[in-house]
């Protein structure tokens, strides 16, 4: 394999400094201040946070978690869901998805996805509900918002609860509300390479169900809603006072960094268009996407070649997900055969993307992308 010059600077799939930069000295007083007042659990700052994030959303509630994978699992819990149940998700995603539907003792069932924007295929989703069906989970995937008239039809006409996973899409808007707000639950992540990331986990549940919020909040400490005077078998799932300091920072500027997203990924589809072999990520006419990555097909078995070039040139790639949920490992069991996302883990690359990326550095990528596919 062709290696990289040695003086030439490796370029990342996200890059975190220009945020930093522009955010440090902002960031540290966030930090000393909660240091000064000595609070470094469920204090101000959480609840700044959540009132600040809950309003930008536009949503009733939002309690801060520890991760997305809990704020997964806490909202199943909240809604009720355990044994004996099934929940209705995609196998294209992170593994944290379906997990989390494990985890509170229920089976996770597999719809397949679209090809063009990756997510959940609600006619396929129809089909797998039975009478132990209980929700649906879906997952606003690559920033890419779900159609979420279409989830809520479902859902209404069954009776289930809906679950947004939301880790990589916050600030998305479907038809002109917020991904992560329409369904009973949004579930977020502030790990700290999504759009808006933390400096450690993270994680949200947003809802309009004040009984559903007052759930979550108590499974989040222990089942408590009084200090040693535990209602229910909870978790320790709290977001830190520094971590959501921090958080607050940084969510004023979501929008513009999300526009930053968005007039990168039209840099792509400009400098990409006519390139061969490959297919530029949808988006659908409902979605207001956010491009936490900006996803590619690559055609006729060449994505590892590509991958392989690129790498040489010094590119950074990724493949968001080479194994389908239902065929990894502990799923394999459920003997689930999905075609499409099958195909499209052996056809995905997520190229570099970020707010602040510099267009040199685009055409940089996109040159090499379609000299290696010449
Ligand atoms: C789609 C999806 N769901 C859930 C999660 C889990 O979030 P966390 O890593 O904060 O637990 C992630 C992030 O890693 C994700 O990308």
């Amino acid at each position: 394999m062709e290696q990289p010059p040695v003086t030439m600077n490796r370029i990342p799939i996200l890059d975190l400094g220009p945020e930093m930069n522009q955010l440090k000295p902002q960031l540290m007083r966030a930090v000393e201040d909660v240091l000064d007042t000595g609070t470094f659990i469920m204090g101000e700052q959480v609840k700044q946070f959540e009132r600040e994030a809950a309003e930008y959303l536009g949503v009733e509630h939002a309690v801060a978690l520890n991760s997305g994978t809990d704020a997964l699992v806490l909202a199943l819990l909240s809604s009720g869901i355990g044994p004996g149940d099934e929940v209705i998700t995609t196998p294209f995603t992170f593994f944290a998805t379906a997990e989390a539907i494990s985890q509170v003792g229920a089976v996770p069932v597999f719809a397949d996805v679209e090809a063009t924007t990756f997510n959940l295929d609600l006619d396929q989703a129809a089909e797998l509900v039975t009478a132990k069906t209980k929700a649906i989970i879906p997952v606003h995937l690559f920033g890419h918002p779900v159609d979420m008239d279409g989830v809520l039809e479902l859902a209404d006409r069954h009776g289930l609860y809906v679950a947004e996973d939301t880790a990589q899409a916050f600030g998305a808007e479907y038809k002109g509300r917020r991904a992560g707000t329409i369904g009973d639950f949004g579930c977020f992540s502030f790990f700290p390479s999504k759009n808006l990331g933390a400096f450690g986990d993270g994680g949200m549940i947003t809802t309009n169900n004040a009984v559903f919020a007052e759930r979550a909040a108590m499974l989040r400490t222990h089942g408590s809603k009084k200090k040693y005077m535990n209602e229910l078998v909870g978790f320790n799932s709290r977001l830190d006072e520094l971590q959501a300091a921090m958080l607050r920072v940084k969510l004023p500027y979501i929008d513009q960094w999300n526009e930053g997203r968005r007039a990168a990924a039209d840099r792509y589809r400009a400098l990409l268009g006519g390139a061969q072999g490959i297919v530029l990520p949808a988006e659908a006419d409902y979605a207001g996407h956010v491009y936490h990555q900006f996803t590619i097909r690559v055609l006729d078995g060449r994505r590892d070649e590509l991958k392989a070039k690129l790498e040489g040139k010094g590119i950074s790639t990724m493949v968001y997900y080479p194994v389908p949920v239902h065929r990894l490992p502990v799923y394999r069991y459920l003997g689930f055969s999905l075609p499409v996302s099958e195909r499209l883990a052996s056809e995905v690359l997520s190229i570099p993307i970020g707010p602040m990326i510099d267009p040199a550095v685009q055409e940089l990528v996109a040159d090499s992308i379609i000299e290696a596919l010449r």
